[in-house]
């Protein structure tokens, strides 16, 4: 394989102010961008600006500073649209993925009737099964494809179990345990010759590798700012228009309407119809700049660096005796995800050994090892406890690489593995 990323990392974990925190007197490894990811100058910089010399409240005052500020938050929609192919009528600002999730499923979900069926997978992060599961209420039905033992979409099961009365199909693009990216332009095409609207959960995805809403036949897709370098509590539900200016607004207040009267209202136009309330601007200002730090590297450049991460990790990993790595072998099928456990963690021999001293290697065990030496993984069931229940696990240890991790992080956590069975003395 090659040795050289595309990316300049050395150059890019100096605009990480972050980085240079010395964490039990070590370099922090950080090993949990799928969590949420460390921001650069550039964010932090154009959020300070937004306080500093533009702050007001937007689309409210006629007033200079108050035009600024509403020109910066629409610029700020304008520049995310265009970051995933679509104008920016058609992008809502939320809080993150699950408020966009939730969002569709409260206002579309009112368009559907009893022994409708929404189709789904069981690798999801449960922001994508919780709000479609209240929908159960009036009687529409769940229902979940299955994967395959490498841990790829089933198609087989999927298309065996879309039909008519399906109303929406909703699939994670990159699921946050498997790393295993989901044929979304493929799963989109299925979706439409059935007449079901499709929705992408892109949270782990639209900050990894080039996303266009056009090309993978999404009509709706939701993602979180701070997953892409941008602050928390801003998120976007990219909708098309025509289907969003069908639904039944979310929230009620101020900005997502035209007129209020005493007994009745008359809604503002898509987008702000589902922007209820004061809006985050600084929260938009942040992702834009964070949407332009990633533009100005490039977002192939970013995948195919996370590509090269993922074979040395899985490489690596692989050499190590006794580790069940999840998901899919080809890097080509996976992005920079990477869920593992020691192998007997499960099996009777150790379990009724450890149990009995009263240890087992338990994620949040190995996580806690790894932390002595400042490589932060994450441990636990990663918001995907049916995914978990289908893999027969109860938690997984999580490692996932960006733009500012290098070999030397593989290394530093593979090393830090190898600690693992020494500090517990098995
Ligand atoms: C695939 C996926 N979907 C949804 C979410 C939820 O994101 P948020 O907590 O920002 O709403 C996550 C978070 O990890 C995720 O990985």
């Amino acid at each position: 394989m090659v040795n050289d990323s595309i990316l300049d990392v050395k150059r890019i974990r100096e605009d990480f102010p972050i980085l240079r925190r010395r964490i039990n007197n070590k370099r922090p490894v950080y090993l949990d961008s799928t969590a949420t990811t460390q921001k650069p100058r550039a964010v932090i910089d154009a959020i300070v600006n937004y306080y500093e010399n533009y702050n007001a409240n937007v689309h409210r005052g006629i007033y200079r500073l108050s035009e600024e500020a509403t020109d910066l938050y629409e610029k700020s929609r304008k520049n995310i649209g265009n970051f995933i192919g679509a104008r920016e009528d058609s992008i809502v600002f939320v809080r993150n993925t699950t408020e966009a999730l939730n969002l569709i499923a409260y206002s579309y979900g009112n368009l559907l009737r009893e022994g409708d069926e929404i189709l789904t997978t069981i690798m999801e992060h449960h922001s994508n099964i919780v709000p479609w599961q209240f929908l159960s209420r009036k009687g529409v039905k769940l229902v979940f494809a299955d994967i395959n033992p490498d841990g790829t979409l089933n198609m087989d099961d999927f298309i065996g179990k879309i039909n008519k009365r399906t109303r929406i199909v909703t699939v994670t693009h990159v699921s946050n345990v498997l790393g295993t990216i989901n044929d979304v332009e493929e799963i989109g095409k299925i979706a439409h010759d059935q007449g079901a609207v499709f929705i992408v959960d892109g949270a782990q995805s639209v900050p990894h590798m080039p996303v266009d809403v056009r090309r993978i036949n999404a009509d709706f897709l939701a993602f979180s700012g701070h997953k892409m370098l941008g602050p928390m509590g801003i998120g976007v539900l990219y909708g098309r228009k025509d289907i969003l200016e069908s639904m039944d607004p979310f929230m009620g207040g101020g900005e997502m309407i035209s007129e209020v009267h005493t007994y009745g209202s008359k809604w503002a136009e898509v987008p702000l119809k589902f922007e209820a309330g004061t809006p985050n601007v600084e929260g938009a200002v942040g992702l834009s700049a964070a949407v332009d730090y990633l533009r100005s590297l490039g977002m192939d450049n970013v995948r195919g660096h996370e590509k090269y991460l993922v074979s040395y990790a899985l490489e690596r990993l692989g050499s190590i005796e006794d580790i069940q790595i999840y998901g899919p072998k080809d890097p080509e099928k996976r992005g920079g995800v990477i869920s593992f456990n020691f192998r007997n963690i499960r099996s009777e021999r150790i379990h009724e050994q450890l149990r009995k001293e009263g240890i087992m290697i338990h994620p949040h065990d190995v996580a806690t090892i790894l932390d002595m030496d400042s490589v932060m993984v994450r441990s636990g069931h990663h918001c995907a406890q049916p995914l978990m229940e289908r893999l027969d696990v109860p938690a997984t240890s999580r490692a996932s690489f960006y733009i500012y991790n290098d070999r030397d992080d593989v290394d530093a956590l593979y090393d830090a593995i190898g600690k693992v069975r020494g500090v517990l003395r098995i």
